[in-house]
């Protein structure tokens, strides 16, 4: 697949199945995430890989905040199963760090930045994946489960695998109809 091709077409795949990525596939998928803007090249960012038992894992930490939470039986069934809607969930955590020139937002954004490449490689490949976050994004139990400080935050869990079904290609949106001169 060609850049244009990739920048106009790419879209979301949130139905997805065996096999995961290759681990040549995944190691393209995170250097494409590593190659982002990053301000003052602080890598604020760690990607958290769960595939086979690391989605039962990553499915017990999801229970333990939902219960933490007062949650329904209903959803915590839920979401102990949430992290098997792909073959790997890679979870993509701001690392903060105090910059005089860098803030807490900048860094956000370029954690956002690697997982919106990392969804796009996955998709160039062939393969398929979705951003999700949700409360369990936001969760002081998720962040301890997954050995985060209480102050770093969960930016995205992405989902990825392969696609499940032919999705029909979504229609592009001309990005004129968002746009003005000064
Ligand atoms: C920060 C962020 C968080 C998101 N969280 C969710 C989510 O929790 N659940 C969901 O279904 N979609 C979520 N989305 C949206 C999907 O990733 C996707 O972009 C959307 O379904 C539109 O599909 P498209 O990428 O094919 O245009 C999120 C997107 C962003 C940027």
């Amino acid at each position: 697949m060609d850049a244009s091709e990739l920048l106009l077409t790419r879209q979301s795949t949130p139905r997805l199945t065996q096999p995961a990525p290759s681990e040549s596939q995944l190691d393209f998928i995170l250097n494409a995430g590593a190659r982002v803007p990053d301000h003052g090249a602080l890598t604020p960012w760690e990607f958290i890989i769960a595939t086979g038992d690391g989605l039962n894992k990553l499915g017990d930490i999801f229970v333990k905040a939902a219960t933490a939470n007062g949650a329904e039986e209903a959803f915590i069934a839920k979401a102990k199963n949430m992290p098997h809607r792909a073959p790997m969930v890679i979870t993509i955590a701001t690392k903060n760090q105090q910059h005089p020139k860098v803030p807490l937002l900048e860094q956000q954004l370029a954690a956002g930045c690697a997982t919106m490449a990392m969804q796009q490689a996955a998709f160039s490949l062939g393969l398929g994946a979705v951003w999700r976050t949700g409360d369990f994004a936001f969760s002081a139990v998720v962040n301890e489960g997954l050995g985060l400080a209480e102050d770093e935050q969960i930016v995205g869990f992405l989902y990825v695998g392969t696609p499940a079904v032919n999705a029909p290609v979504k229609p592009l949106k001309p990005g004129r109809q968002f746009a003005r001169f000064l």
